[in-house]
């Protein structure tokens, strides 16, 4: 059977796979293709799935930019429907011969659009809808053949029409559920619009996950990168599904892990009868990162050091493949695509050596988000502490101490993690969570502890909601809980004076503060 599919076509924008993965989640299988795919292809692609509709994705570009990326405008003309979102709006308007042009105060953040005509993809939506923007381009005029269904206040087209044919523009991300109603949106033009009939599911995605890591492998021996954190632990269950005996997980203790953390991993994966060895490296990791301050810097040493302990365990297992739990949003940060600006470098990502001494890296859930994975968890039995657990980075505690990493100061922020993680479980706002830590920051600070002055490390918390970490709120914690956490990282852990709260969403900060 033929799935019913949206091809997105990637103009570059940090929400590309997100709107694929939107469209998935309504049981219509979306997949991601080149900006300037040609008819053909999409003819081609006809062989395997039912194109129903194209989404043409934002970027970070401006129509008028020498090398802006366009499309094969013939996609016009095969009679799908077409919705264009940001930079795909105003491509549309564009091609059209709309008048686009620079906006004249850009918008970024939420705001409000007033829906003057709400039909087609604005179906059913009030008349005034809280939408998320992000652009410096705006619509100022639509070309003759088209409607205006909507504008803000410094965006006089805000959504269009085309009067005959289904292509639509909205100039805000209906992906990211900071506007209010845009899974109706895009349900109006999953369904509606493109007539699809929801006929896929996210077991297709683990069948597919287990049958690809068989292929890469082929009859050789893997290992694969555990960390304990729910990405790995599912890549793990995935490759031992699919390769058994020939796969070693490797667990490196790099010093840098959380209270309790080796532990723990030890004790999940000995149970789940999996080929595990630990590898006890916290040495060489210091060592290798004294005297840097520098956060790429630290992500790239890191990321090659960690390679170089896989290299060795796989010399002696006989394994020449390497499989790792990266997903989509660790991949996007790390700027892998041609279009999309570097944000930071993921060590799993863009921080692993150039010379590598295996065939080939795997990674089976790289199109996939955090909660598609908890998804996939919980459907192949992953006990929930694991699948509930917050996301960790890999270089673990050493992003989270601002410049120079020494063991003193790994040691302080553990503490205080601990006492943040307590807190926040205790207070039982943890299910609200994405993740909630410490950070040490390099400045100092001056206080009194007992009658005497104090000279001290400032610590921060950081406590956010999201729903995939490409765009997260700081979490609004009682101030008697943050006291109390304040009051207990200043009295257990002597090194501290100061302890304040990060307030800053993302974007514009990231979630981590390296
Ligand atoms: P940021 O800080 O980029 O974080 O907003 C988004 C999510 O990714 C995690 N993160 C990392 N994960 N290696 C990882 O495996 C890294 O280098 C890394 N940096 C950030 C972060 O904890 C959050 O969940």
């Amino acid at each position: 059977m033929k799935y019913d599919t949206i091809l997105v076509l990637d103009f570059g924008g940090q929400y590309c796979h997100l709107i694929g993965r939107r469209i998935r989640e309504n049981g219509v299988y979306s997949e991601i293709v080149l900006h300037d795919i040609k008819i053909e292809e999409i003819r081609l692609l006809g062989k395997k799935f039912k194109v129903k509709g194209l989404v043409l994705s934002g970027g970070p570009a401006s129509v008028f930019d020498p090398y802006a990326l366009k499309p094969d405008k013939r996609i016009f003309d095969l009679g799908l429907p077409v919705l264009g979102l940001c930079y795909g709006h105003q491509l549309i308007a564009h091609i059209f011969g709309g008048k686009v042009g620079p906006a004249k105060r850009k918008e970024f953040g939420s705001t409000y659009a007033t829906i003057n005509k709400p039909v087609g993809v604005l179906r059913g939506l009030n008349r005034k809808e809280r939408v998320w923007m992000s652009h410096s381009d705006t619509v100022f005029a639509v070309p003759p053949e088209f409607d205006v269904l909507a504008y803000t206040q410094n965006c006089p087209v805000a959504a269009f029409k085309h009067k005959t044919k289904s292509i639509y523009g909205l100039q805000w991300h209906p992906e990211v559920a900071h506007t209010v109603n845009g899974a109706k949106m895009l349900r109006n033009f999953i369904f509606e619009v493109c007539g699809c009939t929801a006929n896929w599911k996210m077991e297709n995605v683990i069948d597919r996950m287990v049958k690809e890591v068989k292929r890469e492998v082929g009859n050789g021996k893997a290992i694969i990168a555990l960390s304990g954190g729910i990405d790995s632990s599912v890549a793990t269950t995935i490759a031992a599904k699919a390769l058994g005996e020939k796969l070693t997980a490797v667990f490196v203790d790099h010093g840098f892990m959380r209270e309790n953390e080796p532990e723990f991993v030890k004790g999940t994966f000995q149970k789940l009868e999996i080929n595990l060895v630990i590898v006890n490296a916290q040495e060489i990791f210091f060592e290798r990162l004294k005297g840097v301050t520098d956060p790429e810097m630290k992500r790239k040493i890191i990321g090659e050091e960690f390679i170089r302990v896989f290299e060795e365990v796989a010399e002696k297992v006989g394994a020449e493949y390497l499989i790792q739990g990266t997903i989509y949003p660790d991949r996007i940060e790390s700027g892998f695509r041609r279009f999309s600006d570097k944000i930071k470098t993921h060590h799993n990502v863009a921080g692993l050596p150039t010379k590598i001494k295996f065939k080939k890296i795997v990674e089976p859930l790289r199109d996939l988000y955090k909660d598609e994975v908890r998804k996939v968890a919980q459907m192949i039995g992953l006990p929930k502490e694991i699948v509930f657990r917050q996301p960790f980075p890999g270089p673990g505690l050493a992003v989270r101490v601002m410049g120079e990493v020494t063991r003193e100061k790994v040691e302080i922020v553990r503490k205080a993690d601990r006492i943040v993680g307590e807190e926040l479980e205790k207070s039982g706002l943890k299910e609200r969570l994405w993740q909630y830590f410490a950070v040490l920051t390099n400045t100092k600070a001056t206080g009194v502890k007992g009658d005497a002055r104090a000279y001290g490390y400032v610590v921060a918390i950081r406590a956010v909601e999201s729903r995939e970490a490409m765009t997260a709120s700081f979490a609004r914690i009682p101030h008697k809980i943050l006291e109390k956490i304040s009051t207990r990282i200043t009295s257990e852990i002597p090194e501290i004076v100061r302890v304040v709260y990060d307030i800053t969403h993302k974007p514009p900060a990231t979630i981590e503060w390296e």
